[in-house]
């Protein structure tokens, strides 16, 4: 029987309620863990998050995020807040001998990315990013496939996250404000697919050859308040305007550890794609692909069937029984999870992990998601100076 583990979430809004979800349901759904005990939530706005800690079960609300990191009672802070407050409240945690998980960018820049990597390896508490597409079941297949050998030598990725909701009328919210965010889409999806290519194939991004940053935007009206999600429909706006001072769009083409090729795309104006995060791996035995539209499958092509009946499987990654990952824990077979799942199946590797166990794929720490970082940097740098930068040395040129 293990103790349980005293969690406070800062945050309160989108991750801030996905995270409510998951720590409120994964001890009945992966009971092998420590149990966490919701202590605390910390936001900005006294009454809401009073509110906000009576819907999802927290013991207290609060809104000095500081006390709550540094109360005694507490063991692990998990960072739901926007990107440019990361770094300080996450390092806070760690001096205060916390384990911490942080939502993803692991930040908004380089340089606060590098200082928390620093302090995680200084502090005694464990650190794990939020990077939860690892956590469907087709990508954890995905990365399972990859690593049996079943593609063999990678030669192709193609990686794209599609989104559309930033057209001129959403308003100038913390995520087309760069001194907040960092970037635009490249931080918020180029993030997501950038982890999810190291992820499953294995290998390192070691360079960009060259890439595209575009701001199609650059004027947004002034928001009064957020709106409640993540585009700010429902805030009110003046008629006053500012800069956008993010991307709207990041393009690059890169290369990989094992001598292949990748492109990667990241858009919030990709008309009719809402979220499509997507990879295809080409490989010499065969071929994966994946769009987060239709989670519950993945795409498999294996040049070692019968030639005449190679072709695309569609496999429905919904069947324990059968192996999948994280489908055990859940419904029967073709029941299909959902995006709160994602977020679930991370808790419970968390907690796995501080209860002494194996995730059931590989978690990233602070020092993984600076990697991740380092290409989100590069290929900025890549763009603005119309240069190629290496990754070889473990920072860009
Ligand atoms: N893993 C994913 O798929 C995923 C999805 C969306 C967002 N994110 C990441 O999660 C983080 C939060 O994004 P979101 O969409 O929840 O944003 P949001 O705007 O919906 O919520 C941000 C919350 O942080 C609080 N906050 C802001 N500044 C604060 C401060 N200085 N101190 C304490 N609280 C503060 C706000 O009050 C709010 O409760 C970002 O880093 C984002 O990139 C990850």
């Amino acid at each position: 029987m293990h103790d349980p583990i005293n969690v406070a979430l800062l945050g309160s809004k989108f991750m801030g309620r996905s995270h409510s979800n998951a720590w409120s349901k994964v001890a009945r759904f992966f009971p092998d863990g420590p149990a966490p005990a919701m202590r605390a939530v910390a936001a900005r706005d006294a009454e809401a998050v009073a509110s906000f800690a009576r819907t999802w079960g927290w013991e207290q609300g609060s809104t000095d995020w500081r006390a709550v990191v540094e109360d005694a009672a507490v063991d692990l802070v998990d960072v739901a807040t926007p990107n440019h407050v990361h770094a300080e409240q996450a390092i806070a945690a760690l001096e205060a001998g916390k384990h911490v998980a942080c939502e993803k960018p692991l930040a908004g820049t380089l340089a606060d990315a590098e200082a928390m990597a620093e302090a995680a390896e200084r502090a005694p508490g464990r650190t794990f990013v939020w990077y939860s597409y690892r956590r469907v079941p087709a990508v954890a297949l995905a990365h399972r496939l990859v690593a049996s050998g079943a593609l063999g030598r990678i030669y192709h990725v193609r990686a794209a996250y599609l989104q559309s909701w930033a057209g001129p009328e959403a308003p100038l919210v913390w995520r087309f404000q760069g001194d907040i965010a960092g970037s635009g889409a490249h931080g918020d999806l180029g993030a997501h697919i950038i982890d999810a290519v190291r992820f499953v194939t294995g290998e390192e991004i070691t360079g960009v050859e060259g890439a595209i940053e575009q701001t199609f935007i650059e004027e947004r009206a002034l928001a009064e308040g957020t709106g409640g999600e993540i585009a700010g429909a429902g805030a009110g706006t003046g008629g006053a305007k500012g800069r956008s001072t993010v991307d709207d769009a990041v393009l690059f083409l890169a290369r990989l550890s094992g001598g292949g090729v990748a492109s990667f795309e990241s858009t919030r104006l990709a008309t009719g794609y809402h979220n499509a995060n997507r990879f295809e791996i080409h490989g010499e035995k065969g071929a994966l692909r994946f769009d987060f539209e239709r989670m519950n499958e993945l795409g498999f092509y294996s040049k070692e069937a019968e030639p005449a009946v190679q072709g695309w499987t569609t496999i429905d990654v919904t069947r324990g029984g059968d192996g999948h990952p994280y489908a055990a824990a859940w419904w029967p077979d073709s029941h299909g999870l959902g995006y709160e799942h994602t977020f679930i199946n991370q808790a419970a590797d968390i907690l796995a992990v501080l209860g002494g166990r194996a995730p059931q794929v590989p978690l990233p720490d602070f020092a993984d998601a600076l990697r991740t970082q380092r290409v989100l940097h590069a290929a900025v740098e890549s763009a603005r100076h119309r240069t190629p930068i290496s990754l070889n040395e473990g920072r860009p040129r």
